[in-house]
């Protein structure tokens, strides 16, 4: 088979490796790729957002199955284009995928199919926002509707705060995403990722995993796109993970296909685990990165095989396989991130002996031959162990391996469960 994988992080070399592990595949084309995937892949230059080029790429290429990595292109409408032309992909569409590109269309549903997550307004003037807060007690949860680059969401200690974000929000600091405002429910509890794929009828799991999304040590600081991760996440026990598919899944899947807009592609659930049970707070229609790094260091699957029965709804009868070993990832920034980061600083990966770790690369290039960094993320260090704090020890391991004076990263990847181990 020949597959078309789009994308360019962290994510993507993560998909790129584990596809090329695959027995059918025959030849793995990434648009734009980077030099990590480019040891996978033949990289190529396709403009994502003109449909008609990436069409015509496919019937040049003989392309059997289109791989969309990140939200844009979903939300963009590209896999209905691909469909429409023959052309079996691995994503939602564009209808469906409004389970992560709307926060608004994602809480209607869950409140038309009963699905636990935190009570909210929909609002769609700073009038009428400022007006619902006094339905909610602080800390306010404030969310820009659309896709806001992992930006929308802002967590307001005091009314002051939240008026003045309200105001910011209306007032287009957060572009289009921000025309209407979801207001929630603070929950509390522990976060964890859950992750299914599904062909629009059948689902099958796919673990989970938790995020590190604050910039530094301790979770402080800003949020990030997340500093690393690691799977599985054994807070979210068989227990919980069946109240979950049963919940919050299986019904989410099921209205979807009822409504007539059918969800093909992998649903990543962002959970809060409350007193009262797991909670949902967002969708995404994508892997999570770094999430996905770590589930496809503990895939044992064929991902081309589970990809393509997503695409073609022929999923029933599949499972998902995974390694009881931890998987963990600490992802390397360069300076500045999540501002302006520092760019072209020089990476050195020779240190690092293969087997120690896999390396994903998020924000790399080449330059005069050279790996320089070329991104905010640059960097995923992976590793296994038997448990959370031996993963963590492997990873940060070859992390003192790399020479990237001009990158940092988080010393303390894995801290809940690396505590929760040592009892
Ligand atoms: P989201 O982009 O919806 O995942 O939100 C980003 C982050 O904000 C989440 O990972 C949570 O840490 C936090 N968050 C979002 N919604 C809530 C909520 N209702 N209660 C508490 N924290 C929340
Ligand atoms: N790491 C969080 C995300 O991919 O949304």
């Amino acid at each position: 088979m020949n597959i078309l994988l789009l994308g360019s992080g962290g994510r993507e070399h993560a998909l790129a490796w584990a596809l090329a592990q695959s027995p059918s595949l025959t030849k793995l084309y990434a648009a734009p790729g980077n030099p990590g995937i480019a040891e996978e892949a033949e990289c190529v230059a396709l403009d994502v957002t003109d449909h008609g080029a990436v069409i015509a790429f496919c019937a040049r290429h003989a392309v059997d199955l289109v791989v969309i990595g990140p939200e844009a292109p979903l939300v963009d409408g590209l896999s209905d284009s691909l469909r429409a032309a023959g052309v079996p992909v691995f994503g939602p569409s564009q209808a469906a995928a409004q389970l992560e590109g709307s926060k608004g269309f994602t809480k209607d549903l869950c409140a038309r199919a009963g699905i636990p997550t935190a009570g909210y307004v929909r609002t769609s003037s700073l009038d009428e926002a400022r007006a619902a807060l006094a339905r909610f007690s602080p800390p306010y949860v404030l969310k820009a509707d659309g896709l806001a680059a992992g930006k929308g969401v802002v967590i307001a200690a005091s009314l002051a705060e939240a008026e003045e974000t309200l105001a910011e929000m209306f007032g287009g600091g957060f572009g289009e995403a921000g025309a209407q405002v979801v207001i929630e429910e603070f929950l509390e509890g522990e976060e964890v990722s859950f992750f299914a794929l599904t062909d629009g009828t059948t689902i099958v799991p796919f673990g989970s995993a938790q995020d590190h999304k604050r910039v530094g040590d301790g979770d402080t600081g800003p949020n990030t796109g997340g500093m690393g991760a690691y799977s599985p996440a054994r807070v979210l026990t068989p227990e919980l993970e069946a109240r979950v598919m049963a919940a919050i899944i299986e019904p989410t899947v099921r209205i979807m296909r009822a409504e007539g807009t059918p969800y093909q592609g992998v649903l990543f659930a962002g959970l809060m685990l409350t007193a009262d049970g797991p909670k949902l707070i967002e969708y995404n229609a994508r892997f999570g990165d770094p999430e996905c790094q770590v589930l496809m260091m503990r895939l044992k699957s064929d991902l081309v095989a589970l990809m393509l029965a997503c695409a073609t709804g022929t999923l029933e009868g599949t499972q998902v396989a995974l390694s009881d070993k931890t998987a963990l990832t600490v992802v390397m920034a360069a300076k500045g991130y999540p501002g302006t980061p520092e760019k072209g600083g020089a990476i050195d990966l020779s240190g690092v002996e293969p087997g120690a770790a896999k390396v994903f690369h998020a924000g790399t290039a080449m330059k005069d031959g050279a790996l320089v960094a070329a991104g905010g993320r640059v960097l995923a260090v992976t590793a296994t162990g038997a448990s959370v704090t031996e993963a963590q020890a492997r990873a940060y391991a070859a992390v003192d391996k790399i020479a990237f004076p001009s990158g940092f990263c988080r010393r303390d990847i894995g801290w809940r469960e690396v505590a929760r181990e040592r009892g």
